[in-house]
């Protein structure tokens, strides 16, 4: 392993070339000229209008998605890792660690491989999507599988790291959240402003309290979702949007905390990413509800898989069973008529669909095997070709 972290040189020195979210955001993060950029030019993530979605779903609405699953290791969570793992090498660290669903395990273990730290991860024995899993293992992270669930390596981090050197990187770390707020600001350049309704999936809370923090800021607005004030400058100022958006939460039915007002202690659900019964950042969650005037919602398995499907196959994007919840649960409020006709919506997808190939696998059709013969693949044609 590298023993000292080599300077990545500033936006300006890469004469415009993009070089990750700290670079182009610094005037709103905490971060200064010295804090040691540890990116892998995550950021810039693709606003994609939805073509064929919104007509099906026989609303006037203007759906988008903002696919989070194209971050350098797969999803959202390399947004806030950028920040947690460049504020620990600032200050001296040389080992994080975090409990983990999959997807922050993945991000941890690539940037600290980056940095030339060492990485600590806590997964659920058997609950980990494979893509992830083999992020974990392949960056070089110690792998440590708990008998137990994402709650119960929560609540073992936060209490080892009263007592060892490593420095935690779950949402719990507010530079996390300063990270991921920076989706806000990438949706109000991409619209103008902010849109009328955000949708995302809610696990341990972090992402919907980083979204909040964004457009709050962005629009000049407080919100007492920002649980670290005292850390953090006060980014007001850099006032980019009129509004805020109301803010859509969705989470499993089977892993649905917040919906049902109670901590739920044995969690299940097929979108594993979000397999959580009792989220760290549940107060600031309700905050950023309360205040934006939004709402939580759930979906079922099935809803989600649904959703997952529709997407990949009427869009064009794969993203993975816990991403598609926001979909999922937009096209039950659209039903509802929650929604106004006219909406503009952004969706968070928030990994990619290559995280979890197994349930990707589960639910689709078998490939055909046929002999190699061109008489047999002319047989297969022929039967599926549009009548
Ligand atoms: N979507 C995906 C793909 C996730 O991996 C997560 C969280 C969420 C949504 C929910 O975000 O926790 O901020 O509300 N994954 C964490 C992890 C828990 O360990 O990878 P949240």
């Amino acid at each position: 392993m590298p023993s000292c972290v080599n300077p990545v040189p500033s936006a300006q020195e890469n004469m415009g070339h993009y070089t990750g979210l700290i670079d182009k955001y610094r005037d709103r993060l905490p971060v200064s000229a010295d804090t040691p950029v540890i990116s892998l030019n995550e950021g810039a993530t693709p606003l994609i209008e939805l073509r064929n979605l919104p007509r099906l779903s026989g609303r006037n609405v203007r759906i988008y998605a903002k696919f989070e699953g194209l971050n350098p290791t797969g999803s959202f969570k390399d947004r806030g890792m950028t920040m947690a793992v460049s504020k620990a090498v600032e200050a001296g660290a040389k080992a994080v660690i975090c409990a983990s669903t999959g997807n922050t395990s993945a991000a941890a273990a690539a940037y600290a491989a980056r940095a030339g730290i060492t990485c600590f991860v806590l997964i659920p024995e058997g609950k980990i999507a494979l893509g992830k899993l083999s992020q974990a293992m392949m960056h070089g992270s110690v792998v440590i599988q708990i008998r137990g669930n994402f709650d119960d390596g929560m609540r073992l981090v936060q209490e080892i790291a009263r007592t060892m050197p490593v420095n935690v990187v779950n949402s719990v770390n507010p530079y996390r959240l300063q990270g991921q707020k920076t989706i806000a600001f990438e949706v109000i350049e991409a619209l103008g402003d902010a849109p009328d309704y955000h949708a995302l999936p809610v696990g341990n809370a972090g992402n919907i309290t980083a979204h909040w923090i964004g457009y709050s800021e962005s629009a000049g607005a407080d919100t007492l979702a920002l649980r670290h004030p005292e850390g953090m400058r006060d980014y007001r100022r850099h006032k980019i949007a009129e509004r805020r958006p109301i803010m859509l939460g969705y989470q499993a039915s089977g892993a649905a905390p917040i919906v049902r007002g109670r901590p739920v202690e044995n969690p299940e659900t097929v979108a594993t990413a979000i397999r959580i019964g009792n989220p760290v950042s549940w107060q600031q969650a309700l905050a950023a509800q309360h205040e934006s005037g939004g709402w939580f919602g759930e979906c079922t398995d099935e809803e989600i898989l649904h959703a997952q499907k529709l997407l990949a196959q009427t869009e064009g994007i794969f993203c993975e069973p816990a991403s598609a919840i926001s979909l999922a649960g937009l096209l039950k409020d659209l039903g509802l008529g929650t929604i106004g006709e006219g909406s503009t919506i952004v969706c968070t997808l928030t990994g990619h669909g290559l995280k979890d190939p197994d349930t990707a696998i589960a639910q689709s059709a078998k490939p055909l095997t046929v002999d190699a013969e061109l008489k047999a693949i002319e047989q297969v044609i022929q039967q599926h070709l549009p009548k």
